[in-house]
């Protein structure tokens, strides 16, 4: 066969390859039996040595032409693999922008944060301030300064979580211990006053006990209340509660009861209660606080003299606020933390 047809040969056979290796390094196995140490071009230039001057002449421009053509081959091979290699790249790190949104889920308050809300709101709107005080408190301030000395029965009913390592400190059982906390501020505040200015508050908070149920839980909620002034009576605090009930249900037709009770810190002492009116509870009353005329022992511990002011206090329960406000049987949804149930206040 002449040297040039035999060159023409090697020339497409290597195009063929080229196209047939699927990725650069089938494609650089390819390369290395054509222009490689012992490939074919290289065998051929090898022969070179063999042939006269004048043939040498000839048949070595040939195969650089033909040497050429492969390695131009081999460039347009390698282009197209690498562009390969780049278009499925792009595809598989293609984004669909037209894929709907995940969205955010959005958060939002509990049920009894929106019921002390509301609370806050409805009295700040008569002119009461929000006060705080501790949850770690005193014995001090939760039961003696309340007219609860030890041994007081009462005591019992507030069975609550005492601090080990640190004597005469618990969980408070009540909101009442800031009636005390702010009495005192309040009474060195205005000392140099002919007058002391009226007070009017009210302290939300969270309050312990050991107690659980379906209408107790150890920690629950309360919203104290206190007004103390010159001339502040029972008929005052009958007065703000039932107006606070009746804008906080929003129902003119509310009558909440007014029951005789005890606390040591309150006489004449009532118990708050309210009926159901609509759900599988209708019709039964429940209590959702107490109150009651300042007992002049707990305005003597805020540094208030009993002989000039009098005052109202009133402590209540926006868990069962919140239960009667929505229809919930059963307290401890408030605490589970499951957002089937608290989704639906959103
Ligand atoms: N502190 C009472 C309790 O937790 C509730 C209470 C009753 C608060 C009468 C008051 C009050 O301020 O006057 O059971």
């Amino acid at each position: 066969m002449p040297a040039t047809e035999a060159l023409d040969q090697i020339v497409s056979q290597a195009r063929d390859e080229f196209a047939r290796a699927a990725d650069p390094a089938q494609l650089e196995q390819a390369k290395a039996r054509y222009l490689g140490k012992s490939g074919s071009i290289t065998e051929q230039m090898k022969g070179l040595g063999k042939v006269s001057p004048d043939e040498r002449r000839l048949l070595g421009a040939a195969i650089n032409a033909a040497k050429d053509q492969i390695e131009a081959a081999l460039a347009a091979r390698r282009e197209a693999l690498q562009n390969a290699a780049l278009e499925a790249q792009l595809a598989a790190e293609a984004l669909d922008v037209t894929l709907p949104g995940r969205g955010r889920k959005r958060g939002g308050l509990h049920p009894v944060s929106l019921t002390l809300e509301r609370i806050e709101q409805l009295f700040r709107s008569i002119g009461f301030e929000v006060a705080d005080g501790p949850e770690i408190e005193t014995d001090w301030h939760n039961f003696t300064a309340l007219n609860t000395p030890e041994n007081h029965p009462a005591r019992s009913m507030h069975d609550t979580f005492y601090l080990e390592d640190a004597p005469g400190l618990l969980l408070r059982t009540h909101t009442s211990p800031v009636q005390i906390r702010y009495m005192q501020q309040h009474a060195a505040r205005y000392a140099h006053l002919e007058r002391m200015p009226e007070i009017r508050i009210i302290a939300p908070g969270r309050v312990y006990r050991v107690d659980s149920d379906a209408t107790h839980s150890p920690m629950f909620h309360q919203v104290e209340g206190l007004m103390v002034g010159e001339r502040v009576s029972f008929a005052d605090l009958k007065g703000v509660v039932a107006d606070f009930l009746r804008r906080y249900f929003e129902s003119d037709e509310l009558k909440p009861r007014f029951r005789p009770s005890f606390f040591p810190f309150t006489e004449p002492s009532a118990e708050i209660d309210l009926a159901f009116t609509s759900g599988p509870l209708e019709g039964r009353w429940l209590e959702i606080g107490g109150c009651g005329v300042v007992h002049p022992n707990v305005l003597r511990h805020g540094g208030i003299d009993p002989e000039r002011y009098t005052g109202f206090a009133f402590g209540m329960g926006p868990d069962r606020l919140t239960m009667l406000r929505y229809g919930i049987a059963d307290l401890r949804l408030f605490f589970d933390g499951d957002l089937r149930f608290l989704a639906q206040f959103q």
